[in-house]
């Protein structure tokens, strides 16, 4: 048994729903075991600023609604950026890494922290870790992505309820498209993988749906729809992952040059100017994916990882991972786990297997 009374907890990297009800469960959980809780505002920003951004958890923290809600309580960062920081005065300052890593030892150590607890993607895990580990300071990850690609764990918190939005979505594409007989192009999150297309793409029955992970013709596009029309069929749902290339190899950047975004205009102008006439109309879903209340599936998910991740704390094992694996929540290697980087769709995996049943077009 370990000598634990007081533990962090924090967010890093791009929010998503479920991350209140991790961060109510960690503390929860924690503060059962009599241990002191200490949310750290703003990912590892809390950590680094002066005077520092955090608050202790007690019970009664978690009796207004905000824990049921999206978003994170505690705030989030996934800039890259750590050196830019906000002093008291609210101008910007910029830190060195031996500043970082000085700042977050320093502030782990005013407030007495025995580990952390770091819910995250992970990009953050890897960046955290090493901080944690110049730091001297003991750590758990807890995985969450709306991308369902963090390593090693079958489910990652966020994913289910971004799904549901992605089907809602098509059930809605679906009447409109069907009333004027038209392609409804949906664009979704999933920069590197297309979990989130692919599984959105087959609860929201769509007819075709281009992943990163698999190859696709812009002729195999056209050549579906004209199927349909053969069929009978007047309108169509189409799932494009933001991450994406045109057939030309190129990727669609946002204005900020960093993220994904548009791949779908793409196909519009190009399928409205077929001799076919089809109509096209483009649904970009954006960040409407990572915000909402979390289903139970990811309360469930949320819930289960931090209870497993302060019992682990508990038995002094650290420098672990917790993961979803063929439905049962175990752990893993902190390093192991970031050997691994991400895990995308499986070309022959189930979820495409039954989308190629469904005949679905999902790429050569
Ligand atoms: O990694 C999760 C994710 O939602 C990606 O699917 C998406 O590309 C990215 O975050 C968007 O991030 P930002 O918050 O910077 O717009």
């Amino acid at each position: 048994m370990s000598e634990i009374k007081k533990i962090g907890v924090l967010t890093s990297g791009g929010d998503c729903s479920g991350l209140n009800t991790a961060i109510r469960a960690v503390a929860c959980s924690a503060l059962s075991k009599g241990w002191e809780v200490y949310g750290i505002e703003n990912a590892t920003d809390g950590l680094f600023a002066r005077p520092m951004r955090y608050r202790q958890f007690s019970f009664k923290d978690f009796d207004f609604p905000y824990a049921r809600l999206g978003g994170t309580m505690l705030g989030t960062n996934n800039s890259g950026n750590p050196n830019l920081q906000m002093t008291a005065d609210g101008t910007m300052e910029e830190l060195t890494d031996e500043q970082l890593v000085e700042r977050f030892r320093d502030g782990a150590k005013e407030l007495g922290l025995d580990a952390l607890v770091v819910i995250g993607g992970d990009g953050s895990m890897a960046i955290i870790s090493k901080f944690c580990q110049l730091a001297g300071i003991k750590m758990v990850g807890i995985p969450k992505t709306i991308d369902n690609d963090a390593p090693a764990t079958d489910a990652a918190i966020g994913f289910a309820t971004a799904r549901n939005i992605v089907m809602e979505a098509l059930d809605r594409l679906d009447t409109t498209a069907n009333s004027h007989q038209r392609v409804m192009i949906l664009e979704v999150m999933g920069r590197g993988a297309g979990h989130l297309a692919l599984e959105g793409a087959i609860a929201g029955m769509a007819d075709i749906c281009l992943i990163p992970e698999i190859p696709y013709t812009y002729e195999g596009v056209v050549k579906k729809l004209r199927q349909l029309r053969a069929c009978g069929r007047s309108h169509a749902l189409m799932v494009v992952a933001e991450g994406i290339k045109t057939p030309e190899g190129k990727h669609v950047f946002a204005t900020n040059g960093r993220t994904f975004t548009g791949v779908a205009n793409y196909f519009t102008e190009r399928l409205s100017a077929e001799p076919d006439k089809f109509n096209v109309r483009t649904t970009i879903l954006g960040h409407v994916q990572r915000g909402g209340t979390p289903m139970a599936q990811d309360r469930i998910l949320a819930s289960t990882f931090a209870v497993h991740a302060v019992d682990l704390l508990e038995q002094g094992i650290t420098d672990r991972v917790v993961v979803c694996r063929n439905g049962k929540v175990s752990d893993m290697s902190l390093q192991e786990v970031l050997k691994i980087a991400h895990t995308p769709v499986d070309p022959k995996g189930q979820a495409v297997q039954t989308a190629r049943g469904l005949g679905m077009y999902i790429g050569e």
